[in-house]
C-alpha cells in the first residue's frame, strides 16, 4: 500500500460532489479516481475535481490497482451489488448510508467483509462530529447519568416528483432511508439496539414512505421517539435525556455545530465544536485511519450497528406497507 491512501468515488452525483471536497482537507488520502456508469460524466467530475483518472463503468475502478479504498455513493438499492464487487476486488469500502436498501442486502456484505477482512464502513459522518463526540464523551463521564431516552427529527419539504430518486421506489426512496437513517442510528449510538419498533406513517403514490413517527421500545422503560419525513420540514433537533440532566444537540443534530448540556441543578453549558471542511472529512479520516493500520471495521460506526439501524429501518418501512429491493444489476445499470 502507497504511503498515501488513494481513493476511487463510484457514482459521482449530489453527494459525492460535496464529499470529494473535503479529502483537500485529509491528512494521507487523496481521490485519484472517479467511476461513473456514463464515460462524460466521469470525465466532466475528474475535471472539476482534480482527479487522475476516470471510468465509464464501474467495473473499471475496481480493476484499478492502484486504488484502496472505494467511495460508494449511488442511490440505496445500488449500494449492496457495488459494495460485493468491491470486496471480491479488494477494495475497502466507505458505502454511503442508508447502507443498503434491505436487511438481506446489508448482510449479505457484512459476511463476505467479515469472510474477506477487507474493511467496511457506513458513511454515517454523524458519529464523527466533533459535537457529536464531545457529547458522548460527556454521557461517558456520567454528565446526565443513565440515559433514559431519546428524541430526534430529522425532515425537509420537498414536492412530490416522482422522477427524482427520493420519491422513486425502485431507488430506494422515502424519507426512512434517506432521513429516518439518521434518527435510528442517532439513537442506536445511544440506547442499543431495542425490542422492537413501532412505526406510523404515510406513503406518496409511487409507494414510498412519506413521513413516519417511529417508537423504539426497549422492554425496560427506555425509549426513542423519532420522526422523520419528506413532506415538511422539521428542524433537525435531538434531544438526550439521562437521570442526571439533558444534552440538546441543536439543529441540525445530524452534522451539529454545537450541544447544549442541562445537568440538573445547574446552569446549562454550551459547547460548540465545528466540523471540518463540510463535516464528511471526519468520516473519510476514519476510514484512512483504519485502512492504514488494518483494520477490519470502525469502532465507532461498527458493522453490527448498521446492520442494527438497516434491521429497524426494513421492519419500519414493512409496517408503512414500503417494499425495498435491491438492484441485482447495480453494477452495471444501464444509465440515463
Ligand atoms: N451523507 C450525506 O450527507 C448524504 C447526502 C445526500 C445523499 N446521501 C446518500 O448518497 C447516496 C446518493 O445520493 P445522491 O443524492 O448523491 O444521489 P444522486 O444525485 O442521484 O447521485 C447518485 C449517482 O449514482 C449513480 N447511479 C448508479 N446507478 C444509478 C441508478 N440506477 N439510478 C440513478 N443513479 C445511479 C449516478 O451516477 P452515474 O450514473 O454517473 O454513475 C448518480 O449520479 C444515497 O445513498 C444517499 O442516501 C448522503
Amino acid at each position: 500500500m502507497s504511503a498515501e491512501i488513494r481513493w476511487g468515488v463510484v457514482g459521482p452525483g449530489r453527494i459525492a460532489e460535496k464529499v470529494v471536497e473535503d479529502f483537500a482537507v485529509v491528512e494521507g488520502a487523496r481521490a485519484v479516481a472517479v467511476a461513473s456508469r456514463s464515460q462524460a460524466r466521469a470525465d466532466d467530475f475528474a475535471d472539476r475535481h482534480g482527479i487522475d483518472r476516470a471510468y465509464g463503468s464501474y467495473a473499471e475502478i475496481m480493476a484499478d490497482q492502484e486504488v484502496d479504498v472505494l467511495y460508494v455513493a449511488t442511490p440505496h438499492p445500488q449500494h449492496s451489488a457495488i459494495a460485493l464487487a468491491g470486496l471480491r476486488a479488494g477494495k475497502a469500502l466507505l458505502v454511503e448510508k442508508a447502507f443498503t436498501a434491505t436487511t438481506p442486502g446489508a448482510i449479505e456484505v457484512v459476511d463476505l467483509a467479515r469472510e474477506t477482512g477487507v474493511f467496511v464502513m457506513e458513511a454515517m459522518w454523524t458519529r464523527f462530529q466533533p459535537a457529536v463526540v464531545a457529547m458522548r464523551e460527556l454521557i461517558e463521564d456520567g454528565a446526565i447519568g443513565e440515559i433514559r431516552s431519546v428524541q430526534a427529527d430529522l425532515g425537509v419539504a420537498r414536492e412530490y416528483d416522482p422522477a427524482d430518486r427520493l420519491f422513486d421506489l425502485a431507488l430506494g426512496g422515502g424519507a426512512l432511508l434517506d432521513l429516518g437513517v439518521y434518527v435510528v442510528s442517532f439513537a442506536q449510538m445511544l440506547l442499543g439496539t431495542p425490542q422492537r419498533v413501532v412505526a406510523a406513517g404515510s406513503r406518496f403514490p409511487s409507494g414510498v414512505d412519506a413521513e413516519a413517527a417511529l417508537l423504539l421500545d426497549y422492554g425496560d422503560g427506555r425509549s426513542a421517539t423519532l420522526t422523520t419525513s419528506l413532506r415538511n420540514a422539521l428542524p433537525g433537533q435531538a434531544r438526550v435525556f439521562g437521570t442526571a440532566g439533558w444534552i440538546d444537540v441543536l439543529p441540525r443534530f445530524h452534522h451539529p455545530g454545537t450541544i447544549v448540556l442541562h445537568r440538573a441543578g445547574a446552569e446549562p453549558e454550551t459547547i460548540t465544536r465545528r466540523p471540518t471542511g463540510a463535516g464528511y472529512a471526519h468520516e473519510l479520516a476514519e476510514v484512512t485511519a483504519c485502512v492504514r493500520a488494518g483494520r477490519p471495521e470502525s469502532a465507532v460506526m461498527p458493522l453490527a450497528d448498521t446492520l442494527a439501524v438497516q434491521a429497524l429501518l426494513g421492519e419500519a418501512a414493512e409496517q408503512l406497507g414500503v417494499r425495498h429491493a435491491e438492484d441485482p444489476d447495480g453494477m452495471s445499470s444501464a444509465g440515463p
